[in-house]
């Protein structure tokens, strides 16, 4: 059979697992979901452009890494796994946490010590031991390492189940624009848990013949924290400095040469936004309608710089990774300031 049944995925529940015959195989009633995915996508002004902007902050757990979480989670259960840990800037955190409450698994989550309160708590009610790092999110990662040894890790970054998950970004929007490429996406750049998803995804919908072509990925950094940006545009940045955009203020992305080797091969590129900027276009969002985190700002304010380049019209499509509503503590200070 066809990994991608076209009839029968449209007669589906409008859901990420209608994609089931290119998904680990897990039976419908063992999986641990809350009926996610298949996010609006919606048409979005960049100046005088029109893109097309994937609401995935609208996930149960308020942002897209639900969709690595439902079904990493589904598969640890099938396996009996009992207890995961896992390490996050706080979004993958409260997504496998908010998962493992939903499969009664055991759940330990590292973070670092400054990750915003509100991803904090969220971890914490869900019922997750929580453990605080003092120190960047590569010293969360070294601490977690650690527990990983002797406990299922259910990482984002090394545990291949998540991209499984996050590659049915690729399949809605191809489903939601009439099986059909677009020929550029933009997307956040920190450890890759989205562009390579989308990569996989991408691929696999060329591989079976449902797509023509791969589009462009565009990966977007924070000026402050662009090691890939850097290297793809050989350009010596000065050193880390913190950064608006805690998803993805990651200095030494694991798969950063992947995460290269991807948005090369589809002929694409990285850009690298300023703070005034990710403030700006955060504040210009939420006066739009769509109140999102800080790093969604970014890849929104990448996009319209990416647009800026453009010579001919393209089909673009984009995303809104994660609500405002667990920032609204640096969102305060940031309106306070204005
Ligand atoms: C809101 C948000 N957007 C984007 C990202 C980017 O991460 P990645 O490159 O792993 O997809 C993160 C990571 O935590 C995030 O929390």
């Amino acid at each position: 059979m066809s990994k991608f049944p076209i009839d029968l995925i449209q007669k589906r529940p409008p859901t990420l697992w209608r994609y089931e015959e290119a998904l680990p195989a897990i039976p419908a009633q063992e999986r641990v979901t809350f009926h996610e995915g298949f996010t609006p996508l919606v048409p979005f002004e960049v100046g005088k452009t029109e893109v097309l902007l994937k609401l995935d902050f609208l996930f149960p757990t308020g942002s897209y890494k639900d969709r690595g979480a439902t079904v990493l989670m589904s598969q640890a259960k099938k396996e009996g796994v009992q207890f995961v840990v896992q390490d996050s800037s706080g979004n993958a955190g409260c997504a496998i946490a908010g998962y493992s409450a939903k499969a009664n698994i055991g759940c330990k989550i590292f973070v670092p010590a400054d990750t915003s309160p509100a991803k904090i708590i969220q971890i914490e009610l869900y019922g997750a031991e929580i453990v605080k790092v003092q120190g960047d999110r590569e010293a969360t990662a070294q601490a977690c390492l650690h527990e990983a040894q002797t406990a299922y890790y259910a990482s984002h970054v090394y545990n291949d189940l998540f991209l499984q998950g996050t590659k049915t970004f690729a399949f809605e929007v191809c489903e939601q624009l009439g099986w059909q490429t677009p020929d550029s996406v933009v997307l956040p750049a920190g450890n890759g848990t989205l562009i390579l998803g989308a990569y996989l995804g991408f691929s696999e919908l060329l591989q079976a013949g449902i797509i023509a072509k791969m589009p462009k990925l565009i990966g977007v950094q924070a000026r402050n924290c662009a090691p890939l940006y850097a290297l793809h545009s050989r350009q010596v940045l000065p050193a880390w400095s913190p950064t608006l955009a805690e998803g993805i203020a990651i200095a030494t992305p694991k798969r950063g040469q992947e995460m290269i080797d991807a948005v090369q091969k589809t002929g694409g590129t990285f850009v690298a936004v300023g703070e005034a900027d990710i403030e700006a276009t955060l504040f210009d969002l939420a006066r739009k309608g769509y109140f999102v985190e800080p790093t969604s700002a970014c890849v929104v304010a990448g996009l319209a710089q990416y647009v800026a380049t453009l010579q001919e019209p393209e089909k673009i499509v984009s995303v809104l990774t994660g609500t405002g509503l667990k920032a609204s503590e640096k969102l305060q200070k940031l309106r306070t300031k204005k």
